[in-house]
């Protein structure tokens, strides 16, 4: 599929999706959606509250019984129909992402669509793979084994820079293990996860097992607070997390938490200098930094500092910031006002802490266009090297040696990635085994696959989402006794 024949789509759907029908919030309230590169407003969407929530609670618990007891092969039959028509689709709903989202159209067909269609295939392939074990219990006349059950209605709330990837992350291995899904949208970039709503019914998945409720933060709340919903899987700020987690104590629901970094890009100077470049390039500017991965301290050894800076800075100058439609774009727009503000607030404390080499300022005079800003002379305890500023700006930290690195590297409280260049491959183990963090890439940044878990320890979650991990988190372990002497 050539990007350059992607145009905006015209926008299919805008309601909620509650047992199989698409309905207006009970409310009749709607929200705005808008598109990040103009600001304009795109569509009205319906704004689900509490009595939305509480009739999808109802329809997913009615599905739950039918769909916990359908046959593995026929949910992975149902996945893989819902991954053939996000393939057929894929245009129309790259185009939604990026007029919605703000992201370039070249890396959308690269990275997001590819993404999402393997991962549905991925966890279809697990449908009728997932079993317990029998356990050589130490009691005689006894027969033991375990079974790995859907753990019921899960709520999952996703955010907006991932959209159609978080909702394959979260539907995929969901749907595989035989739960039922209420997702909540993010309140900015609600419009291609309601086509893959709508996909979905066309693929014949039953009724109330795939739900949308759109909405804000009061509507996520809602599926938390319900007695009804077994499981929440959330990826967004710790903040809401630590929300998340107080709300859902009430009713001892099961969280699985996908949360942001701070992570360190660790370029040591026996590295290939270019790929590092490279890697730093795609480790914070893809996506336009809003990423929760993204490679925002990049630690570099002292004494390659000055020359790794030089390229880095012209990479950095050449990247192209512009209208995500445009196929030769590499960044677009940031998601929001807000986080468009948020970023630049970032960038005016770091202007007085430390030294910046490019950018620092917005591209153009309209949409939310940041560009590509680099910080040097960066201690990692200024704000701008512990705090995530989620955009296109990176704060460079000099190191002394391999110690100084994994020291400078830990000190976060995010553990969810990381990335280490060398061509000492002892020496990459070595900070790899050190490195409190869910990822650590050698000599590459960036790199997912649907069979690799990805998650974080310390402030940047609980639990893996991908691999055989990603099942986990939607299965009970029953255990059975047997008296075989009965
Ligand atoms: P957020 O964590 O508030 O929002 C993520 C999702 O959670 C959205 O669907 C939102 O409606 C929902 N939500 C918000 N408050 C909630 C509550 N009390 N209960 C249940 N659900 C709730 O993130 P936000 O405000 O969009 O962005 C703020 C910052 O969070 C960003 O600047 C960035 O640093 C970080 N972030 C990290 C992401 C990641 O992938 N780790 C993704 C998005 C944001
Ligand atoms: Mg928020």
């Amino acid at each position: 599929m050539s990007t350059a024949t992607i145009a905006p789509p015209a926008v299919s759907q805008t309601k909620n999706l509650i047992n199989g029908k698409w309905v207006d919030a009970a409310s009749g309230e709607t929200f705005e959606t808008y598109n990040p590169a103009t600001g304009e407003v795109i569509a009205n969407v319906a704004k689900g509250g509490k009595a939305d929530v509480d009739a999808a609670v109802k329809a997913a618990q009615k599905a739950f019984a039918s769909w916990s007891v359908t046959s593995n092969r026929q949910r992975g039959r149902l996945l893989h129909k819902l991954a053939d028509l996000v393939e057929e689709n894929a245009a129309e709903l790259a185009g939604l992402e990026v007029l919605n989202n703000g992201k370039p159209i070249a890396e959308v067909m690269a990275a997001d669509i590819p993404l999402v269609v393997s991962t549905y295939r991925y966890y279809a392939e697990w449908a009728d793979k997932i079993y317990g074990e029998t356990i050589p219990v130490d009691v005689p006349g006894f027969f033991c084994y375990t079974k790995k059950e859907p753990v019921g209605v899960a709520g999952q709330i996703i955010p907006w820079n991932f959209p159609l990837l978080m909702q394959a992350w979260k539907w995929a291995p969901c749907l595989a293990a035989g739960c039922v899904s209420i997702l909540k949208p993010a309140e900015q970039t609600p419009l291609s996860a309601l086509r893959v709503g709508e996909l979905a019914m066309e693929a014949g998945i039953p009724a109330g097992v795939v739900q949308i409720v759109n909405g804000f933060g009061e509507t996520g709340a809602a599926l938390v607070e319900h007695p009804g919903v077994d499981k929440i899987a959330f990826t967004g700020h710790y903040e809401t997390a630590q929300h998340i987690m107080a709300g859902a104590a009430k009713t001892l629901k099961r969280v699985t938490f996908e949360l942001g970094g701070k992570s360190p890009n660790v370029v040591f100077a026996d590295a290939d200098l270019d790929q590092a470049v490279a890697g730093a390039m795609t480790g914070i500017f893809f996506n336009q930094g809003e990423v929760c991965c993204a490679g925002s301290r990049l630690l570099i050894e002292a004494s390659v500092h000055d020359e790794f800076v030089a390229k880095f800075k012209a990479a950095a100058e050449s990247h192209t910031v512009g209208d995500p439609f445009d196929p030769n774009t590499r960044q677009g727009a940031q998601i929001s006002q807000e986080q468009f503000d948020k970023i630049l607030s970032y960038i005016d404390i770091g202007k007085k802490e430390a030294t910046c080499v490019t950018g620092g300022e917005r591209s153009g005079d309209k949409g939310w266009f940041v560009k590509p800003t680099i910080f040097t002379g960066v201690n990692n305890d200024m704000r701008i090297a512990q705090e995530e500023i989620f955009g296109p700006v990176v704060s460079v930290i000099p190191f002394k040696d391999f110690d100084d690195a994994a020291k400078q590297a830990n000190q976060t409280i995010y553990g969810l990635a990381s990335a280490v260049w060398t061509r000492d491959i002892g020496k990459a183990h070595a900070l790899a085994d050190k490195i409190r963090a869910g990822t650590v890439w050698v000599n590459c940044y960036n790199t997912f696959d649907a069979a690799a878990p990805f998650g974080g320890y310390k402030f940047s979650g609980q639990g893996r989402e991908c691999g055989r991990d990603g099942l986990n988190n939607y299965t009970e372990t029953k255990t059975v006794w047997v008296n075989t002497a009965y």
